[in-house]
């Protein structure tokens, strides 16, 4: 299995339930590789500090949460030059008109009107060699990425097509998220990093601003415990983090906390996200404390990684004729 994430902003409380919580599992079951995709960052321009300090807080995370870089094989992506020589290679394979109707392409070229680079255009071929130069037979992402993978299985096929059986076609894995975290002010709404409201819990906000967002999430007035989405959405995004959070079921947790008020319901949803989020942040801030640390890690990971991908790399070089080989 492998997986890649561009840094970009702080992550939420959705980000940990739906990504890097399930993220864990997939270590235990599976030669799980997962990088932090800089190369792919850069694409929109980026602060030199800024764009430094997201990438190692993205590692941060991922460790603060679970991932062991003993058991899996977590690296920075530009640590690996494999990917970017690879990707020149899969450039050539990879036609104009796929790139073209790549939505990410087209939304990103609308957000950033005055910088619609080669890169952006070219970004699916690098993410084809990311994942190619592995393996892997499922790469889990959210749904935005299905059209990459998509894109991925092609040229794979393509390549095998022209120079034989050499790269591993994957699949792309929806992860079957618990829960879909939903905005605390506005429950139709999914809770996103990028909606800076009070209706967003961030892994870095302190305990007092956790409570306090989460006492003020949104209910109705019905005031009656039970578990329905389609009535009472505030109350079920409750139960469902709650759910989520203590590894039980919505309808269980509705069940345990019946009643007339949702006072309780807050306050078990306050306390179980502290207990999880408040260790979850010190392990971040250690590790946000120790630059070397981390670079040690990622050097490992790069180490771990480079194997399997400069293999790959050379079989391609091979195959196609390439001197040197
Ligand atoms: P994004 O923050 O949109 O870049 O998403 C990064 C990862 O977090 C993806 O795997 C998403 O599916 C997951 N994710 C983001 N927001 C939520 C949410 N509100 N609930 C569950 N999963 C989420
Ligand atoms: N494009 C992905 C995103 O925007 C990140 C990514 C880069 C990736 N390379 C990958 C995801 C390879 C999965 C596999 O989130």
């Amino acid at each position: 299995m492998l997986s890649g994430i561009q840094a970009s902003g702080q992550p939420s409380l959705g980000n940990l339930l739906g990504a890097l919580i399930p993220f864990n599992q997939y270590q235990n079951t599976h030669n799980f590789y997962v990088f932090m995709a800089d190369h792919h960052a850069i694409t929109v321009r980026q602060d030199p500090k800024t764009f430094r300090e997201n990438t190692y807080a993205l590692a941060a995370w991922y460790i603060a949460s679970g991932l062991n870089p003993d058991v899996c094989t977590l690296f920075a992506q530009s640590h690996v030059p494999a990917h970017t020589e690879l990707g020149w290679i899969l450039n050539s394979f990879t036609q104009m008109g796929e790139l073209e109707r790549m939505t990410q392409f087209k939304d990103k070229s609308q957000q950033h009107k005055q910088n619609i680079n080669a890169g952006l255009f070219t970004y699916p071929a690098l993410q084809a060699a990311d994942i190619l130069l592995y393996h892997p037979h499922e790469v889990p992402v959210g749904e935005d990425q299905r059209q990459h993978i998509e894109l991925t299985r092609d040229i794979a096929t393509r390549f095998n097509g022209i120079y034989g059986d050499t790269f591993t076609v994957p699949k792309a894995v929806i992860p079957k998220v618990a829960a879909r975290v939903k905005d605390l002010q506005d429950p139709t709404k999914k809770m996103s990093k990028s909606n800076d409201s009070i209706g967003t819990i961030f892994l870095l906000d302190n305990a007092k601003t956790i409570e306090k967002k989460l006492k003020k999430a949104v209910t109705d007035t019905k005031e009656n415990v039970i578990y329905d989405p389609q009535n009472q959405a505030g109350l079920a995004n409750l139960l469902e983090i709650y759910a989520t959070l203590t590894n039980t079921t919505p309808q269980q947790a509705a069940e345990d906390m019946a009643g007339p008020q949702y006072g309780p319901v807050k306050k078990a949803v306050i306390d179980a996200a502290l207990t999880t989020i408040i260790p979850i942040q010190e392990k971040y801030q250690t590790l946000m404390a120790d630059k070397a640390e981390l670079d040690n890690i990622l050097a490992k990971g790069a180490a771990k990684a480079s194997l399997k991908a400069n293999q790959t790399l050379l079989n391609v070089k091979q195959k196609m004729g390439y001197t040197g080989v």
